[in-house]
């Protein structure tokens, strides 16, 4: 179908200009001259945060439709029943330098039982067939970022069609307008389809106002207490006629209508604990919607969605005519002259804050967090089963979240935790025998699976994943300054977190000490003076970024317990501070300047150019390793820094986005911005999705979210209770520009934030928690404050407002 299409182009001499061009603004819309053909990752995904739609775009249309809570399963209990009495055993071989006898040990006695958690599934497939396999010509595709909207139009047999998508937050639906300028022009065949465990299908022709309806339930997988959903799709044609097709009974077919609309729902057992109450809320969503109209439904979720999109604007110049072409033509010029589309860069970042909203929302108590493809998923055996990810991908997602003025999209992340809390305390009892606190290894699924996975010395045993996911909502605490937060969401996990390490830790060299654990997916050379000198392993002890994961959290405890007034009073506080926060080791530098991985300099890299930045965790997303913390330490870090780039590393999408983020923690804009540009010429597909590692590898969303991350702290940084104005611009590359929005720790608004000649020039700060308004510019330069040249830190007020302009 696909090339029928592409064909029409080629004989009506389709030039792959974008069509009135000029009243597309080059950052906000992704456009296509040509539909997705069978590519997924053409295809252009939007959401509302719990329902995902991916649009081809194809003659025959095929929306790849996507509910975050179907999986391929029910919760099973994976915990390996050895481990509790084998791991003391594993500990005294790590200590005895058996490194080799303990990582087979650990395989043999920790490792899940089965080894994975369970996958991300597709929804359903709707497609609606309108008879255009051919003849189509002008032929234009886009994604609104702004408004989270996508839409197809065409010219076929003289008419204009157009099809309009969106995804609605508001009212918990998707939606699709079809249009024709010309009465009773559509002709459309509607169905459902799905190629796995289908249940049954029905269609109905309407009578009253309630719209016609195609529906398909199925269960998520063969168990016998699988996953159900119950879908629908709701139909409402102005003009025509409505039949049900036979003999099948599944699709519906529209002859002569004006225009048709479409809304579409699932509810699935997840979150609903009867059919009768999920099914019930199908309707309910579905009925609303059809009573309100499309456009009512359309301008409420614009309305929304633009509300979120609009908190931030930046300009890094303008690309012109170079702006102008189709997206697949914007990224193949990329890759030759990056300088010439700035608004590719712009559109990256927009695009990035799109995904983010589009795939992750607060929709009740039960909201799930984007996973390893956010929400868009069409395969039964995606790559890496699309789970949560925790020893990067999943906490990478959300790096944008505070910094780009979208906190409310961690709410799911939030959820999640808790959800994992008793599965995470149920491990630590049967694993580690420990009675109190919660432990989660390198990946979890929406039912909070605690248990390790996969089976591998560098990758399984890592009991760390809490830990790491603590310090971001802790991070969510110190953006939104919102005590309540603090008390009722961050203090309990902080709490139930700690309360792991307390049982767990043991001291080496009086420092309380994980182990068995690893420095995420890199094996290290066991050296010389162990019992396997020289063979390649992954499980130690005293692993670097296990260290500074712990002083995070035991720094994050503390405040917390100052903060509530706790510090002196409750034992957790008292022993995070006392107790544990002075006995973490700290980081150390081997020999050649660069930050060690393991215990000491003794052990050496198997990969130079590893794609994980484990042990600078504390450089990006953690702060002790920046240079404001301590020049020394940062100074190692960006010697291992560069010594990886320099060995290969960035090969993914992720560690790249990764590299960008630790570039500008290192004040290194230039730098930083290279790599910026290097993520957006290597790994993107068509529809702007970021790969694994290019062209033709898995999608996988982090990247993306990584991206828009480190574009923000090139131009904002706020750790170490300073907000530094433009602290690694990219001066030579982009001397002129603006962004407004931003948000710095402390809950500070930088709006308006311009610089000019690779110089900052001005910016407004509001103060939306009031508090104390440290400020730096550029590495240090002069300003002033209200008139007053600045001099020290600002007493703000609440809704204060502070004019900052250079001196
Ligand atoms: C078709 O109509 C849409 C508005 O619905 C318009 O944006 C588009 O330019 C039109 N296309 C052609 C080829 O006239
Ligand atoms: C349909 O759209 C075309 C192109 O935009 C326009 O010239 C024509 O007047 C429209 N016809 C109707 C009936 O709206
Ligand atoms: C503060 O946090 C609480 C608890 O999470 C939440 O209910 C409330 O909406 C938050 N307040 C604001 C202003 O976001
Ligand atoms: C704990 O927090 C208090 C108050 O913020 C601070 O003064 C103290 O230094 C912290 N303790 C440690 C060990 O960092």
């Amino acid at each position: 179908m696909a090339l029928q299409f592409i064909t029409a182009f080629l004989v009506l001499g389709f030039a792959p200009v974008v069509d009135a061009a000029a009243a597309w603004d080059s950052s906000r819309f992704a456009v296509y001259t040509s539909d997705a053909g069978n590519d997924f990752r053409s295809a252009i995904p939007i959401g509302n945060g719990r329902l995902g739609a991916t649009v081809f775009g194809t003659a025959v249309e095929k929306l790849v439709l996507n509910e975050n809570s179907v999986w391929s399963g029910p919760w099973q209990d994976r915990a390996n029943r050895n481990s509790k009495n084998a791991v003391p055993e594993i500990q005294r071989m790590l200590l005895a330098g058996d490194i080799t006898g303990a990582g087979q040990s650990a395989m043999a006695n920790m490792a899940g039982n089965p080894t994975s958690p369970k996958a991300y599934h597709p929804l359903v497939n709707m497609n609606i067939d309108l008879s255009h396999s051919s003849g189509v010509s002008s032929y234009t595709r886009w994604l609104d970022t702004r408004e989270g909207t996508a839409g197809v139009t065409y010219l076929h047999g003289g008419t204009n069609y157009s099809r309009e998508y969106i995804a609605s937050y508001p009212h918990g639906v998707l939606g699709l307008r079809l249009g024709a300028n010309g009465s009773g022009k559509l002709n459309v065949k509607l169905s459902l389809s799905r190629s796995q465990w289908v249940l049954s299908q029905a269609a109905r022709v309407d009578k009253g106002t309630g719209g016609h309806a195609i529906s398909l339930a199925a269960n998520s997988g063969q168990s016998s207490n699988a996953l159900a959903f119950w879908s629908e799709a709701r139909v409402v044609n102005s003009g025509g006629a409505c039949s049900v097709a036979s003999p099948d009974g599944k699709s519906i077919s529209i002859t002569g209508a004006d225009t048709i609309d479409i809304f579409f729902n699932a509810e699935t057992s997840y979150r609903y604990s009867s059919t009768a109450l999920a099914q019930a809320e199908l309707k309910r969503k579905l009925d609303a919607a059809v009573a309100a109209g499309y456009p009512a439904v359309r301008s409420a979720a614009i309305a929304d969605f633009s509300a979120l999109m609009g908190r931030v604007k930046l300009d890094l110049g303008s690309s012109g005519n170079a702006g102008l072409q189709p997206v697949p033509t914007r990224l193949s010029n990329f890759k030759k002259n990056p300088g010439a589309d700035p608004q590719l860069m712009t559109l990256m970042f927009n695009f990035g804050r799109h995904l983010l909203a589009a795939s992750s929302r607060d929709t009740g108590r039960l909201s799930l967090p984007a996973n390893l493809q956010g929400l868009w998923n069409q395969d039964y055996d995606p790559a890496w089963q699309s789970k949560y990810t925790i020893n990067i991908n999943l906490e990478m997602n959300y790096w944008p979240a505070l910094v780009t003025n979208l906190a409310e999209t961690q709410k799911p992340v939030f959820d999640l935790i808790n959800v994992a809390i008793p599965r995470g305390q149920a491990v630590a009892k049967t694993m580690y025998g420990c009675d109190s606190g919660f432990v989660l290894h390198h990946n979890t699924d929406l039912w909070g699976d605690a248990a390790p996975v996969d089976k591998g010395t560098p990758y399984t045993v890592w009991p760390m994943g809490a830990a790491w996911l603590s310090s971001d909502v802790m991070e969510h605490y110190r953006f939104t300054q919102n005590k309540t937060f603090l008390e009722q969401v961050a203090w309990p996990i902080l709490r139930q977190t700690a309360q792991f390490y307390y049982c767990y830790l043991f001291k080496w060299k009086n420092y309380w000490t994980v182990g068995p654990s690893l420095s995420p997916e890199h094996a290290f050379i066991v050296p010389s003076s162990m019992r396997q000198g020289g063979k390649s392993e992954g499980l130690d002890i005293s692993i670097e970024m296990d260290n500074q994961l712990l002083h995070q959290l035991f720094t994050n405890l503390n405040e917390t317990c100052t903060i509530l007034g706790l510090a002196s009073t409750d034992g957790d506080c008292t022993a995070a501070a006392k107790d544990y926060l002075p006995h973490i080791r700290p980081p150390s530098i081997g020999p050649n300047g660069r930050l060690l991985e393991w215990r000491d300099a003794s052990y050496g890299e198997t990969e130079p150019g590893h794609r994980h930045f484990s042990n600078l965790w504390g450089l990006y997303p953690g702060q002790q390793l920046t240079p404001s913390t301590s020049s020394q330490l940062a100074a190692a870090a960006g010697a291992l820094l560069d010594h990886r780039m320099a060995s290969g590393s960035g090969s993914t999408g992720w560690s790249r986005a990764w590299a960008i983020n630790l570039y500008a923690r290192l004040l290194r804009g230039d730098t930083a911005w290279e790599h910026a540009q290097a993520l957006v010429q290597k790994f993107p597909s068509a529809n702007l999705w970021n790969s694994d590692s290019g062209a033709g590898s898995p999608f996988q969303i982090d990247g993306n979210f990584g991206l828009v991350a480190g574009m923000a702290e090139m131009l904002l940084q706020s750790h170490g209770g300073v907000v530094h104005l433009l602290p690694a611009l990219p001066a030579a590359a982009v001397p002129k520009g603006s962004v407004s929005g931003l948000v710095a720790r402390g809950d500070f608004v930088v709006e308006d934030l311009v610089w000019s000649g690779g110089q900052f020039a001005k910016a407004t700060i509001t103060s939306r928690s009031g508090g104390l308004l440290a400020v730096r510019v550029q590495g240090g330069k002069a300003f002033s404050v209200n008139g007053a040249s600045y001099s020290g830190g600002i007493t703000t007020t609440v809704g204060g407002v502070y004019q900052l302009v250079a001196a």
